[in-house]
């Protein structure tokens, strides 16, 4: 047996279904979207696949410290392989979600601070730190019982920023483990992450080197991650093979784009509720262009300045006046954090600025709705001329691929050079700098002048590179890194 087809473990703080009550009391399950969840669904239903993840909503709490060690076939719920909910303690939750994962690692691998202020790390710090390590503890000791468990070794697929020192905390319970370590986020340069505490950043580092096979989305972030490890004590890199050797072990350093679930969203795109949002959407355009945006509220996507860009735009190109409208569907998230909330708040009052004081009566340059929206992002698709993706830094950027996938218009891609996803898609998009507001400018004016037959070819590659890209594929190119990797290990003893 290879580890192509072993059986499969996977780890990651949310997990791909969330458990609500129906109103019977029965057990509901609701899915989660995304091409992530549909590659790794796949891959544990063709062997013997469960999924490890923290609890968190009120009943995933119940599940998970009911009977079953929080363990569920979910063949009841109509798919085939098996979960295992860990109830966090809400007191240590806290700390690793909001306060390590979103509010330090987040913000140094995006380049979220202003550093003349902020970070400033004291004893807060290091007790949510505690709590990080704890909870990553709790997911190294499941995901060991689980070896235990199972009569042949499984492969360890252990999922991004929340779970970086799982690697090594397996590797000392199970040093013969065969683990894998994906990053979905961009990851900061080397002198950037000497802003965080000594030990987070070492810890962290150390952490993932527990892994044997290290993936990420972009050439940049992993030359970034292999340049911040190469620097810790004791740590070889041989940076043309891309491997890194500490503790005489040897990790690969990969880079493996995910891409998107074509089918389901087409099928979305073709059901009557998208339909009649395509509908509604086209009666408010009129005969004007439409640029669209599509994000989560998050402060990486870089939405005040896209808007600023297209202010200038009409500033400096007059006769587009309205005959252009700019949407943006931006979905709420992470509304613990406070900087969240202020800049939601921002990027409304920026729109409402722009319309006052270039809207007139009958034209509004720009239409802002804030709510989770996933037909009305469907049916937006399909429909615009330009595509804005300008994030500051982005680990990969899915946007970037449904848009084109779904798009009947011909519609031009601005895409920002730190999306990770530029690394695969840029040769057809407009590229712009995201911080440089005239630059985007320029893009929109570029995009929307861009000759039909141009538009139609670059439209047409991109969709072409997105369907190539199977979400399959991402799975499967890192299961066969173990594999490598699992040739050239030492055989114990040897
Ligand atoms: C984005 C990032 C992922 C991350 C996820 C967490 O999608 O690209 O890297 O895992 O956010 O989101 P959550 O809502 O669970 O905090």
């Amino acid at each position: 047996m290879t580890l192509l087809d072993a059986p499969l473990v996977v780890a990651s703080n949310r997990g791909p279904v969330t458990f609500e009550r129906d109103e019977q009391g029965g057990l509901e399950a609701g899915r989660g979207a995304g091409g992530l969840v549909t590659a790794l669904l796949g891959a544990l239903q063709r062997v013997d696949g469960l999924w490890v993840a923290a609890a968190i909503s009120e009943t995933d709490r119940d599940v998970a410290a009911g009977p079953g060690g929080g363990r569920i076939d979910m063949e009841a719920f109509g798919a085939d392989y098996r979960l295992r909910l860990l109830d966090v303690p809400a007191e240590l939750y806290d700390g690793y979600y909001n306060g390590i994962s979103n509010g330090v690692l987040w913000f140094a691998h995006h380049y979220l601070w202003d550093t003349v202020r902020q970070p400033v790390f004291g004893e807060e710090t290091e007790r949510a730190w505690q709590d990080y390590v704890a909870v990553n503890r709790l997911f190294a000791e499941a995901l060991a019982e689980e070896a235990e468990r199972s009569s042949t070794l499984p492969a360890f697929l252990v999922q991004d920023y929340h779970l970086t020192l799982v690697p090594r905390l397996l590797r000392e319970l199970r040093p013969d483990a065969f683990i894998a370590h994906f990053s979905h986020t961009a990851i900061a340069g080397l002198t950037y992450l000497r802003i965080l505490p000594g030990r987070i950043r070492e810890g962290m580092l150390r952490g993932m080197l527990g892994a044997d096979v290290l993936g990420f989305h972009s050439q940049l972030w992993a030359e970034n991650f292999l340049m911040s490890a190469r620097s810790l004590p004791g740590v070889r890199a041989d940076l043309a093979r891309s491997r890194l050797t500490v503790d005489g072990r040897e990790v690969m350093v990969r880079i493996h784009p995910i891409s998107i679930d074509a089918m389901p969203m087409r099928e979305a795109a073709a059901g009557p509720e998208v339909q009649e949002f395509r509908r509604e959407l086209n009666r408010w355009r009129g005969d004007t262009r439409l640029i669209l945006r599509v994000d989560r509220l998050e402060l990486t996507k870089n939405i005040v300045r896209g808007f600023r860009a297209y202010e200038l735009f009409l500033q400096t190109h007059p006769e587009w006046r309205r005959r252009v409208r700019f949407l943006a569907l931006l979905s709420p998230s992470r509304v613990d954090v406070p900087e969240y909330r202020e800049y939601g708040d921002e990027c409304v009052a920026e729109v409402e600025r722009v319309n006052r004081e270039l809207g007139e009566e009958d034209w509004r340059p720009i239409e802002v709705r804030v709510r989770d929206d996933y037909p009305g992002a469907i049916a937006a698709y399909g429909l615009y001329d330009v595509l804005l993706v300008n994030p500051t830094f982005d680990g990969m950027n899915l946007v970037a691929m449904e848009g084109p996938m779904l798009n009947r218009r011909g519609g031009v891609l601005v895409l920002s050079r730190n999306a990770g996803a530029y690394w695969r898609l840029g040769k057809h998009a407009i590229a712009v700098n995201p911080f440089d507001v005239q630059e985007t400018a320029e893009a929109i004016a570029h995009a929307l002048e861009m000759p039909h037959e141009e538009r139609l070819r670059r439209a047409r590659n991109l969709s072409r590179l997105v369907l190539t890209n199977p979400p399959e594929r991402w799975v499967r190119s890192q299961l066969e890194d173990l594999q490598r990797a699992s040739i050239r290990r030492p055989v114990a003893g040897a």
